[in-house]
């Protein structure tokens, strides 16, 4: 299938200059949304994944479908003050500025076998510190993986030390 015919660029958005991938015409076709979890599931291969992380907001759109597949649980990295319980923040850059995301601290347990999803691999700083929060909970991260990957921003050069998968690159 031909997944990119499904993801609209979206000129000026969020800001100016900032060209958008939308992949909300791949969501909203049940076709295009199973044949895309199944080429996800694809690309994650055979391997044993205790919890599938997704980052807020978009990770949570694909995370949860592939745990369910993966017969793992499902774990939100969230944006700050939104998680309830005891939880760790990891900050990180932005192009101008700081930003923080939150995990529970009961989320992950050591030695546990961890699939990272977001829907967009950008500049690779809400990937790097996800992962850093799986490893200070113990986490062994088996796979960062993604629907889109913006190779022009470089991300993978932040997350060398993890595999990396993406179902379509520009
Ligand atoms: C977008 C996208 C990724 C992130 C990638 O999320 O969904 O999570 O940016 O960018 P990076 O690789 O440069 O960190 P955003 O923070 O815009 O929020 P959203 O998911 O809530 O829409
Ligand atoms: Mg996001």
């Amino acid at each position: 299938m031909d997944f990119k015919s499904y993801i609209r660029d979206i000129e000026n958005f969020p800001k100016a200059g900032v060209m958008f991938k939308d992949i909300t015409p791949l969501l909203k076709d049940a076709n295009a949304l199973q044949k895309s979890t199944e080429a996800l599931l694809d690309l994650i291969g055979d391997v044993k994944v205790d919890k599938v992380v997704g980052m807020e907001s978009r990770g949570f759109f694909f995370a949860p479908l592939l745990a369910s597949h993966l017969n793992a649980g499902f774990v939100p990295v969230r944006k700050p003050g939104k998680l309830p319980a005891k939880k760790m923040s990891q900050n990180y850059d932005l192009e101008y500025g700081t930003d923080s995301l939150e995990i529970h601290e009961d989320a992950i347990k050591k030695g546990e076998k961890v699939l990272v999803h977001d829907d967009v691999l950008a500049t690779g700083g809400t990937a790097k510190a996800t992962c850093e929060l799986i490893e200070r909970l113990g986490g062994e991260i088996i796979q960062c993986n993604f629907l889109v990957e913006l190779q022009f921003l470089n991300g993978s050069g932040k997350l060398n030390k993890y595999h990396l998968t993406s179902l379509v690159q520009y």
